[in-house]
């Protein structure tokens, strides 16, 4: 097939180290199915989508990508791909129905027949035990406020590990503490939809004492892969020069940024300024061995970008439900647009330079404590049909691609501006159209199209650019 190109492959392929890992990645709940088939229990997430207005147009995650069942096929599509690795999630709630006690031989079996036959298509498995699935007894404990919860996530990595800790080569603990801890318990827009402000910031010392115990017992069971987890990461610009921009911007980057990287590679968590009093309550119940237990010894550091942040002080106009930024309205300061800029499907900024300044504030910050990193997340949502009938012209997305892995390459290179940063990896989000959230299946990530109707995959342009870029690199 012949298809129309935006952007030389063969010269960024050959901007491609040897061993660098090219993959693509995905979470269990936005493309499962089969909530209640195999035993599965119900997460925070699927008691979440009940709540009248919660999930636009009111969709269900019920069938998703219907991949429970759909396995060999979506499997083939990664090989045909011809992707190093996949990064997907363990769904929680599908190997321990309870969030405790005994574990689901169905779902368990489940994620065998996923990673042997990853294996067997030549496909690196890296397993993310915790993208924002909790299960619902949990949630109802209090979910990441109550700090069981954290031991419970324990256990369960302990039984992952222990049954799959042989075949996968990269564990992931958490994906995005920040994201669970902002959208869903301080804003209400995620599961489990509590709003409660500064006083969700007990849900951030929960998830990352997880991430700890995760750790510890991954290396209890003996994995032979390598541990590491995932942060959302966006540089923060203050709109304008002044002392208030510059203070807003300050804190704003403390809370989206440093709060979840520092107690995770330097032990500690940032000072924070006054306004945060009830994260001070709370942090007097912070031990240093929670410290120490959160400060692990890592192999990766998983890096998730997507759009730099702009912010300024004084309120902002009520933005859409499922604007990330949304939760901001309610807050005496707010985000700015880039109006130079173009924009995604979600209304995000498209910034592959910013790619680069993370990683630069990544090393700047933690420099020798900075383990190789992985871009465990990239991509673009672009307005697209519900049904085609031949390859989407996904021109944009090509270009998305190919600037921000092209941005990361030059960033780390010498005389870049991340110059010393050990990257190892782009992983791009995602492999097909889901189950986006909040937003339901309004956003189209895929590099294959779904048509949730049919279930009908058809690989996108952009997954026939990516397989030609893999190919192309050097032996
Ligand atoms: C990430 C999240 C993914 C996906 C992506 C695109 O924050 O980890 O699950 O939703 O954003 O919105």
């Amino acid at each position: 097939m012949t298809l129309e190109r935006t952007t030389p492959v063969a010269h960024l392929a050959s901007r491609i180290p040897p061993s660098f890992t090219l993959g693509v990645a995905a979470a269990a709940f936005q493309i499962e199915g089969a909530l209640a088939d195999g035993g599965r229990g119900p997460s925070g997430w699927d008691a979440f989508v009940e709540k009248p207005g919660a999930i636009e147009a009111g969709a269900s995650p019920a069938v998703a990508c219907d991949h429970y069942n759909r396995l060999p096929e979506d499997v083939a599509l990664l090989q045909d791909l011809g992707v190093d690795s996949y990064r997907f999630s363990l769904s929680w709630p599908r190997i321990q129905p309870d969030g405790r006690g005994p574990v689901n031989q169905a779902g368990l079996d489940f994620y065998d027949r996923l990673i042997d036959s990853l294996l067997a298509a030549g496909i690196t498995p890296m397993a993310t035990l915790y993208h924002w699935d909790t299960p619902l007894p949990l949630e109802h404990r209090g979910g990441w406020l109550n700090r069981e919860t954290a031991k419970r996530f324990g256990d369960y990595a302990y039984a992952a590990g222990a049954r799959f800790g042989d075949r996968v080569s990269q564990w992931v603990t958490l994906n995005e503490p920040l994201s669970v801890a902002f959208n869903g318990y301080a804003f209400g827009v995620h599961a489990p939809g509590r709003a409660l402000l500064f006083d969700a910031l007990p849900a951030i010392h929960h998830q990352l004492l997880a991430h700890g115990l995760g750790v510890q017992a991954l290396r209890a069971a003996s994995v032979v892969g390598g541990i590491g987890l995932t942060n959302f990461h966006a540089p923060i610009e203050p709109a304008s020069n002044t002392r208030r921009d510059r203070l807003v911007a300050h804190v704003y980057d403390l809370a989206m940024n440093r709060m979840y990287a520092d107690p995770v590679l330097l032990g500690r968590y940032p000072r924070l300024p006054l306004w945060a009093q009830p994260w001070l309550r709370a942090k007097a119940r912070i031990t240093d061995a929670d410290l120490q237990t959160i400060h692990q010894p890592l192999d990766f550091y998983g890096l998730n970008y997507y759009f730099p942040v702009k912010v300024a002080m004084g309120r902002g106009q009520e933005l859409r439900r499922t604007d990330p930024h949304h939760a901001m309205s309610r807050l005496p300061f707010r985000t700015v647009d880039y109006p130079e800029l173009a924009r995604t499907g979600f209304g995000w900024p498209v910034a592959p330079d910013h790619l680069g300044t993370v990683l630069g504030q990544l090393r700047d910050r933690y420099g020798a404590a900075l383990p190789p990193v992985y871009i465990t997340e990239g991509g673009a949502s672009f307005p697209e049909p519900d049904s085609v009938s031949a390859p989407l012209r996904d021109a944009e997305r090509q270009q998305y691609l190919a600037d921000h892995l092209g941005s990361a390459l030059a960033a780390v290179a010498p005389g870049g501006v991340a110059e010393g940063v050990d990257l190892r990896g782009y992983y791009v989000w995602t492999l097909m159209d889901n189950f986006e959230w909040a937003a339901g299946y309004t956003q189209r990530f895929g590099l294959v199209h779904v048509d949730f109707a049919t279930q009908a995959r058809t690989p996108k342009q952009s997954y026939y650019w990516f397989r030609d870029l893999i190919r192309s690199r050097e032996p």
